[in-house]
């Protein structure tokens, strides 16, 4: 099939390479000129395991543009991609999607052609796109539109880190559509994932427990909320665990052994059950925050939702109390951050829990380090100015560092020469902020050990 995909970030660009995988012929635009130079280039402007393996091995079926022309007549789909970032009122930001709607209705040539929201978008945005595709297709043509489109909700469940084998192999896969046509299309489309027929790439294998990948088929609204509930539950079962953290601290029970006695009930799941700074990235925060503005439109208060969100918010407050009841005083100590990125395996720092608590340190007063082995670049673009000083090895954030907090579990810094680390610090207060590193062998080396909750 020919596909098309405006927006070749981290959804785009995942959807794109893995579509063309299997197959089909894949168009992604992105307005992003360097972007796409990188791209054509063979550079891969995000990073996310096996994503420049993957974009080699389906490179014949691939190609890259910064204009939609060209891109709309033939499509059989045409996947909408593009960001939808927060608003200061929590809503979110649609001008990508707008513009995106209405350039599609500027070049439609009457075929048929499915639009697929696969942006995360608020609940009726649907019809919302048909519309301003239909509308802009009028302006450009002088008369109404007159072939077969409609629009479907696909939303996307790809975890960052771990996103090409979450679209090759997914839980499930979500449609919503009131158009036979559409659903069939799609159907046509997705058939190699939901019947897992394709031969895996080597560097992806098939997981043994993956077997057919079952189709949710819904209306468009149902497809638009899965997305935000699916994600605010994720939230909150974070915050849950952290909120029992914090009880767990005063009591002096132990928050890891409490979270996997709770897990291990098949009814809760180990999942998404570890107590530390919390979440960040660019779709938690912003999705409870829509959900919870879609609500009041409807006078709904959503209390769970925004308690995760405020629980969450604390977190990182938290890192920093616990840093100055410790230190007394912040002025003029250094603190050695781990990590950047907002979780293991990503590049990315949307939200990401380091550049809040790099701020609020560094307004206090304190020398900031930090290290990051895959997003230092990309901090340096985006954060250059903060006044945080960029290691170009780990063991460099601890150098005369009064404190060093782990603030991303990345697999490397579990197996750091803490040894190493310690000679290097001024006095070794070590925060585990994902309570992920052994405690019983670093209080061995002399370090002060804490865990985030409590
Ligand atoms: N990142 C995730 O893990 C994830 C997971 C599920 C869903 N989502 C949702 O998917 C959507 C995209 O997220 P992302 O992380 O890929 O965003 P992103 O910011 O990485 O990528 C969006 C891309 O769209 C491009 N763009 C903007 N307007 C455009 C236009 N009119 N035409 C062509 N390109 C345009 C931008 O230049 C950018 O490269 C969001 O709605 C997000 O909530 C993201």
């Amino acid at each position: 099939m020919n596909v098309s995909i405006i927006g070749t970030g981290y959804v785009g660009l995942t959807t794109g390479a893995c579509l063309a995988f299997l197959g089909h012929k894949v168009t992604c635009i992105d307005t992003d000129d360097n972007k796409i130079a990188m791209l054509r280039s063979g550079k891969t402007p995000i990073y996310e395991p096996f994503l420049s393996e993957l974009l080699v091995d389906a490179q014949p079926n691939l190609r890259f543009c910064t204009r939609l022309e060209g891109a709309v007549q033939d499509a059989d789909v045409i996947f909408i991609a593009v960001g939808t970032p927060p608003l200061p009122d929590g809503s979110p930001d649609l001008r990508h999607l707008s513009a995106a709607a209405r350039s599609i209705g500027q070049y439609y040539a009457g075929n048929f052609t499915v639009v697929v929201n696969k942006s995360t978008v608020p609940i009726g945005s649907g019809n919302w796109v048909d519309s301003l595709v239909r509308e802009s297709y009028e302006e450009h043509h002088g008369h109404k539109a007159n072939g077969h489109f409609s629009v479907a909700s696909n939303p996307e469940f790809l975890r960052e880190g771990a996103a090409l084998s979450d679209s090759l192999y997914p839980d499930r896969v979500v449609i919503g559509s009131d158009d036979e046509r559409s659903l069939e299309t799609l159907y046509t489309l997705y058939r190699p994932i939901l019947d897992q027929t394709f031969a895996p790439p080597p560097y992806l294998p098939r997981p043994e427990e993956v077997g057919a990948v079952p189709l949710i088929s819904t209306d468009l609204a149902s497809a638009e909320l899965i997305k935000y509930a699916a994600n605010a539950f994720l939230a909150l079962k974070i915050s849950y665990i952290n909120e029992i953290g914090q009880l767990a601290g005063k009591v002096g029970a132990d928050i890891t052994q409490v979270a996997r006695g709770i897990g291990l009930d098949a009814r809760i799941g180990t999942r998404f059950l570890q107590a530390g700074i919390g979440w960040g990235g660019s779709c938690f925060g912003k999705d409870c925050a829509a959900l919870v503005s879609t609500a009041a439109e409807y006078n709904l208060g959503m209390p769970i939702v925004s308690a995760a969100r405020e629980i969450n918010k604390r977190q990182r407050e938290h890192v920093v109390e616990k840093l100055l009841g410790e230190l007394k005083i912040l002025k003029g100590r250094t603190v050695g951050l781990l990590g950047l990125a907002f979780k293991p395996n990503t590049d990315d720092l949307r939200e990401a829990p380091a550049i809040d608590i790099a701020r609020k340190l560094l307004d206090r007063g304190c020398r900031v380090r930090v290290h990051d082995p895959v997003a230092m670049e990309r901090f340096q673009q985006e954060y250059g100015d903060m006044g945080a000083l960029c290691c170009a090895a780990p063991e460099e954030v601890a150098d005369e560092a009064d404190a060093v907090v782990l603030v991303t579990e990345w697999h490397h810094y579990l197996e750091l020469d803490w040894e190493a680390v310690a000679a290097r610090m001024r006095s070794r207060i070590l925060l585990d902020g994902r309570n992920a590193l052994d405690r019983a062998r670093l209080r061995r080396l002399g370090f002060h050990y804490l865990g985030v909750a409590g």
